[in-house]
């Protein structure tokens, strides 16, 4: 197959893209580097089930399935395809809405053949189903009215059967409402396809043959690969770093989450790609030793929804504000070092890993061997999108402090809306009270200065003091006065600097064993005097 080439971004030389689809190799040639897999679907393959939304990743309408080899089995990772650069699908498998069906000639091999189960008491079921469960399903909840968003909602349920009821999990109300968080439906409500993604299990179970798959994905031509390859994706973090010093015109992309919309919004283009995720050094979760402190180490191409999972060992109090950053597509495609490194005043991560004491450690590629530094995180930044790396470093990975018996950690998100949305504040807090009085401090916030930043004058106001709602006030008055954020279209200076003290009222709340936040609540416990 032969995709549209743009001469003015032609790659500089020949290297195929080739993945596994409805169970067979496809190879594309001349995919220029900021191609999305979006546009290579549906102009390159004529994928149109596949939609397209808002371009931006917020939608959902866009959403494929992905999958990689991991160890003997395949991993599945539901993303917004509109943002993800086609060349980063390269050695792995690719579903749609149009590829899932039981009884696809062309899906054989990657699904089992038709007739394996029975579709009883189904129109036209005969000899085996003719949907998928998750697309069975939305049928029979009506979970579809205009039909554009509904490939996308297939397609996360689709991940949702791979990842939960072919693992044997039950899909409770909450599970479905978190992995259709990336989804929006402006007609038919949610109620019916939260249904459908209960009802899925009930079917009859149509699994993707893992061995077969492994086996194409094994069998997938091997391209040589060279410095002047439009899409550069190495596989070590030496080989990153070298590349980095020896090109470095070269546009630095992770999940793409956010340099995706640099391309589908502003329209830029890249003559050359450096693609972080296929370094191993970079994809690792380890348990490391610093100054005989116990560590996570997370690579900075570790996806977020994974990098979560790691911080929730530790602290299970972050489930609720992980499950709240973008969409799952988002974070199944987005990473910990994409989000930390773009340095985005309102990024979700950095907060919360300032206030738990986060490092990172860089590294480049100098004199023929890889030389690293490590630093707080805060001191990375140095203004807007701005930071201390050298043109030829890159970030390899974050460090967190593991947790300690006596900490209280919380971190707090306000956006204007609940789900799949960019926070107008963030506020995160650890500390350790010891006999009433406040032993540390360290708070990390977003949203209110042109980088993410720590508190370092509130911290002052609550360490040494005695853990009272006297003291509480006095920071939240020093909080309020400590930065100075601007007005824009998420919110405004002054309700910024509002709810940022009141964050921290809630924390005095949260750690009196308030569960819920009324007025009666802040009446009664004299946080309202
Ligand atoms: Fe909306 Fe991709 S088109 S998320
Ligand atoms: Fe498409 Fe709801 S069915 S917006």
């Amino acid at each position: 197959m032969l995709a549209r080439m743009d001469p003015r971004t032609a790659p500089s030389e020949n290297r195929p893209l080739r993945f596994v689809r409805r169970g067979e190799a496809v190879q594309m040639f001349n995919v220029p580097p900021t191609r999305t897999l979006l546009e290579l679907l549906r102009e390159d393959l004529g994928a149109t089930a596949t939609k397209e939304g808002c371009g931006e990743g917020d939608c959902g309408a866009c959403t494929v399935v992905l999958g990689e080899k991991c160890g003997d089995h395949i991993e599945y990772r539901a993303i917004n395809s509109c943002i993800r650069l086609a060349h980063s699908v390269d050695g792995l498998a690719v579903w749609t809405a149009e590829d899932i069906a039981p009884t696809l000639p062309a899906a054989r091999g990657s699904l089992p053949p038709a007739g394996a189960d029975p579709a009883v008491g189904r129109p036209g079921g005969g000899a085996g189903p003719s949907l998928h469960p998750a697309q069975q399903a939305l049928v029979d909840h009506h979970g579809s009215q205009c039909g554009f968003c509904t490939p996308g909602f297939v397609m996360s349920l689709f991940g949702m059967y791979q990842n939960r009821v072919c693992q044997g999990q039950a899909v409770t109300r909450e599970l479905a409402q978190e992995d259709l968080s990336g989804n929006l439906c402006r007609c038919t409500g949610y109620r019916p396809i939260l249904d459908a993604a209960q009802q899925m299990a009930e079917l009859p179970r149509v699994a993707v043959d893992e061995a077969a798959l492994l086996k194409q994905l094994a069998a997938l031509p091997q391209a040589q690969r060279a410095d002047d390859d439009a899409y550069l994706m190495p596989p070590s973090a030496a080989e990153l770093l070298r590349l980095r010093a020896a090109r470095p015109q070269a546009q630095v992309v992770a999940g793409c989450t956010d340099v995706g919309l640099w391309v589908t919004k502003m329209h830029k283009q890249y003559a050359q790609v450096l693609d972080t995720t296929a370094a191993a050094e970079l994809r690792q979760i380890a348990r490391v030793q610093h100054g005989g402190q116990a560590w996570l180490s997370i690579g900075a191409a570790v996806r977020l929804s994974d990098a979560f999972a790691a911080l929730e060992q530790d602290r299970p109090q972050l489930h609720a504000f992980a499950a709240r950053f973008a969409g799952l597509p988002v974070r199944s495609s987005g990473t910990l070092g994409g989000n930390v490194a773009n340095g985005s005043p309102i990024g979700d991560s950095m907060p919360l890993l300032i206030a738990l004491g986060a490092a990172v450690v860089l590294g480049a590629w100098r004199s023929g061997q890889v030389v690293e530094r490590r630093l707080p995180l805060e001191q990375l930044y140095t203004g807007y999108r701005q930071n201390v790396m050298a043109a030829d470093e890159l970030l390899l990975r974050i460090e967190v402090p593991a947790a300690t018996a006596d900490e209280f950690s919380r971190v707090y998100k306000i956006s204007k809306r609940f789900d799949d949305d960019i926070s107008a504040v963030c506020l995160a807090v650890r500390l350790v009270i010891r006999d009433g009085v406040v032993a540390s401090a360290s708070i990390g916030a977003g949203g209110v200065a042109a980088t993410p930043v720590r508190a370092a004058q509130t911290e002052a106001a609550l360490v040494g003091q005695p853990w009272t709602l006297a003291t509480v006030n006095t920071a939240v008055a020093t909080l309020r006065g400590e930065f100075q954020p601007i007005s824009d279209m998420r919110a405004s200076a002054a309700y910024r600097r509002t709810v940022l003290g009141n964050l921290l009222q809630r924390l005095w709340l949260d750690q009196q064993g308030a569960t819920t936040v009324s007025l009666e609540t802040l009446s009664r416990t004299g946080v309202l005097a």
